[in-house]
């Protein structure tokens, strides 16, 4: 099936690890030309690899994403070397590191960092990448939020929050951006093994009294089982699935949704 992706220049803002780098090589086994930007010199690593991997383009921009200037300067680089931007996908993100249940077990001195990464880093990349999406015409932008922003996970509350705003920026700006051809979406996940999720492990193995603790697949085989529905782990890959088709000419009057991922975790009704 042509998705009409191949030869499209595709951003992934966070694209050294985890899901990011799958999105990145799931575009990039369509055809699609990618820049990848992150905070982690690792994402020169991953650029060559995909370039390798598929053939295509694949340029690299070590970036907080966090700082505006960065992140307009990093858009400059991207028309620069691959001409534009058609699609662009945040997906940079982190955790406070502590176990936030209950709330007051984290400090308001905590949030802002978490707030920065997770939110206004996504709001300076649809500040800095918009005029090149509005350029290409017929361009989507993705952000991954997290269901976190959906239910009130008594995990990380500033993470959270972050995420809820993020899934309510998202449908600010497939309002602004609909008539300039530029759709937005929010895709969000609900577990996944990489390096975040492993951190939210972490600070609640850090919690428990010794005789409670369990080892990471334990804890993760248990959680699933009790909150998905489908009863099994999602993989990065299927993000990137998602993130191609929101992408495609067959999502093209798909705009301002948020599309769960989540093995059934969050159902409305
Ligand atoms: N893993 C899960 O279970 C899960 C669940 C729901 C949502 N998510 C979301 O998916 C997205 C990807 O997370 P992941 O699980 O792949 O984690 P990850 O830690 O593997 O990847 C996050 C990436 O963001 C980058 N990053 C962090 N701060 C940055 C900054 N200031 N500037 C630029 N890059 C920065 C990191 O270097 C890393 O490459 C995040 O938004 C996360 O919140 C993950």
């Amino acid at each position: 099936m042509d998705l009409g992706i191949k030869g499209a220049a595709v951003v992934v803002a966070g694209g050294a690890a985890g899901i990011g780098r799958a999105i990145a090589r799931e575009f990039a086994q369509e055809g699609a030309n990618i820049a990848l930007l992150d905070i982690n010199p690792a994402v020169a690593a991953t650029a060559d690899e995909i370039s390798v991997d598929y053939g295509v383009k694949s340029v690299s921009i070590v970036a907080d994403l966090t700082d505006y200037e960065t992140v307009l300067s990093a858009a400059a680089q991207v028309k620069e070397s691959l001409g534009g931007s058609s699609h662009v996908i945040f997906a940079a993100g982190a955790g406070s590191g502590k176990f936030g249940f209950p709330f007051w077990n984290l400090d308001p001195s905590d949030w802002p960092r978490i707030l920065n990464i997770n939110l206004i880093a996504a709001v300076n990349t649809a500040h800095a990448f918009g005029p090149l999406l509005i350029d290409k015409g017929e361009s989507s932008l993705l952000f991954i939020s997290s269901i976190a922003g959906q239910i009130g996970s008594q995990t990380d509350p500033p993470y959270s929050a972050a995420k809820a705003g993020l899934i309510n920026f998202a449908m600010c700006a497939a309002k602004d951006f609909a008539a300039h051809g530029v759709r937005v979406n929010t895709v969000c996940p609900g577990m996944i093994k990489t390096d975040l999720n492993r951190s939210v492990w972490k600070a609640w193995f850090d919690s428990q009294p010794p005789e409670q603790q369990l080892d990471y697949d334990s804890w993760g085989a248990l959680k699933v089982k009790q909150v998905a529905p489908l009863g099994r782990w999602q993989e990065p890959e299927e993000i990137g699935a998602m993130a191609v088709f929101l992408a495609s000419k067959n999502a093209r009057n798909i705009t301002g949704q948020t599309i769960n991922v989540d093995g059934g975790q969050v159902m409305h009704w």
